[in-house]
């Protein structure tokens, strides 16, 4: 049973093309033994009919402030929800609940309530990066309000980019972390849904307030010539989720990165090519870091020199000579400010476990993310991740496959849950 359980639930869908993926959402918080009210805006119903609301959800659909028999339905629902999930919230109703603007009975009774609000943003990146809509959810984030998602990936029209719906199972996980009793130990064990989740994301949690995180994104070049580098598969895809769910738990975030893919709002992005500019701009951000996560997939070697004008092919096949670079990670570890957690990345093809636990080992680093990239789904570009996190103590957690933003979410759970550990144990020896 899970922390939705009886519990009554406003599920308010706003007109999106991701609102038919709020149907999916009804019938898991209605499976998971919620009661469920739906409240449609005009809009949602361009996208979704309210006869499939009606038939999954515990009461009919609302729609007006003004056509029930309750003369005010706004108020009687707002008083009587346990929680009020808004997805998908489009970036016109984010705005007038923002401003307190209750133009029909969704954001009459988002105003109306005192009880916990989950949001979960979907729009097109545009949309969802126009300074006005990142003012607007920075508003009702330092309200309380909870925001999932959005997610990056493919959106309408064949657009890729952040601004997708989260999946309905993270957007109920998400839910009944906000109504459990004790979220802190839910956001550890949050409910399995898929393939053995520690937990969905949950943005709500605000966990990492305060921390500042550098993250590292994609694979640097080193230049041959001026056209031509040495790189790798990295698409920066992981490292980015990171980034987006360390600033969406209230992390103060640097991006140190060599793609070039729009940031979470709020965060820093430095944007570097070669493992050199990625070591210099990662060393100055981390020094002042609580906690640094090295995703990039950085050169171990690059040409000695690189031409100054394109290699020709009639003179012949070059010969490049190639130097190591600096080891970004094994530098920070063995310099590691006191506190600073440090998580490191190994991409493996076999071995993985032992040739992450010598990296562990080598590199000074608290954790390593230990990548198979020969794995189906997992590693360079895919969408989606499976990894196994060693800690510095020996423990091993397995993290299945999964996206990578869950990956993310499941790994800052883990440290976070070490570092309040850690804080216990030292305030406890200081009594
Ligand atoms: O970007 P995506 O397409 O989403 O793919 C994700 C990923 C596969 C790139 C990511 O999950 C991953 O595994 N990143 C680490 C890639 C890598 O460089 O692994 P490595 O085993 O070669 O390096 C081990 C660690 O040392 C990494 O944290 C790396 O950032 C760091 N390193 C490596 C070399 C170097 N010169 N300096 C470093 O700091």
């Amino acid at each position: 049973m899970t922390a939705v359980a009886g519990k009554r639930i406003v599920l308010g869908v706003s007109g999106g093309i991701a609102a038919y993926k709020a149907v999916e959402v009804c019938r898991l918080l209605v499976d998971d033994g919620a009661h469920v009210i739906p409240v449609l805006t005009k809009g949602a119903t361009r996208f979704v009919g309210r006869t499939t609301f009606d038939a999954l959800a515990s009461e009919p659909v609302r729609m007006s402030l003004f056509d029930d028999d309750d003369p005010i339905p706004h108020t009687t629902l707002g008083q009587t929800a346990d929680c009020i999930v808004v997805a998908p919230a489009t970036a016109r109703v984010i705005g007038a609940y923002a401003a307190g603007i209750s133009s029909d009975l969704l954001t009459a009774t988002l105003i109306a309530t005192r009880a916990p609000v989950v949001v979960c943003p979907a729009m097109h990146t545009e949309m969802w990066e126009h300074p006005a809509v990142a003012h607007n959810i920075a508003t009702l984030a330092a309200r309380g309000v909870h925001v999932v998602g959005p997610e990056s990936g493919r959106l309408a029209g064949g657009d890729e980019g952040a601004g997708r719906l989260s999946p309905p199972a993270e957007i109920v996980a998400a839910v009944a972390r906000v109504l459990a009793p004790d979220r802190s130990a839910q956001d550890m064990a949050g409910p399995d849904r898929s393939a053995g989740d520690m937990a969905g994301p949950d943005r709500s949690a605000q966990d990492m307030a305060g921390l500042s995180v550098v993250v590292t994104a994609g694979g640097t070049r080193e230049p041959i010539d001026p056209v031509r580098y040495i790189g790798n598969r990295s698409s920066g895809k992981q490292g980015y989720a990171f980034a987006e769910e360390a600033a969406g738990r209230g992390a103060d975030v640097t991006v140190v990165t060599t793609v070039d893919r729009p940031a979470p709002p709020g965060a820093t992005v430095v944007r570097v090519d070669t493992a050199e500019e990625m070591a210099a701009a990662t060393t100055r951000a981390a020094a002042a870091a609580d906690l640094v996560v090295m995703a990039a997939a950085v050169a171990d070697f690059r040409p000695v020199e690189a031409a100054d004008a394109k290699l020709k092919k009639r003179d012949g096949v070059p010969e490049i000579r190639l130097e190591p670079t600096p080891d970004i990670l094994a530098t920070l570890g063995a310099a590691k400010p006191e506190g600073q957690i440090l998580v490191g990345f190994a991409a493996e093809t076999c071995d993985v476990a032992a040739n992450a636990a010598t990296k562990l080992r080598g590199k000074g680093a608290d954790y390593i993310v230990a990548n198979d990239v020969t794995a189906d789904n997992a590693g360079f570009v895919h969408d989606t991740n499976e990894v196994l996190v060693l800690a510095c103590d020996g423990r091993i957690h397995p993290i299945g496959l999964r996206s990578k933003r869950q990956v993310a979410h499941a790994v800052l759970n883990l440290v976070v849950a070490d570092r309040n550990a850690d804080d216990r144990v030292d305030s406890q020896e200081k009594q």
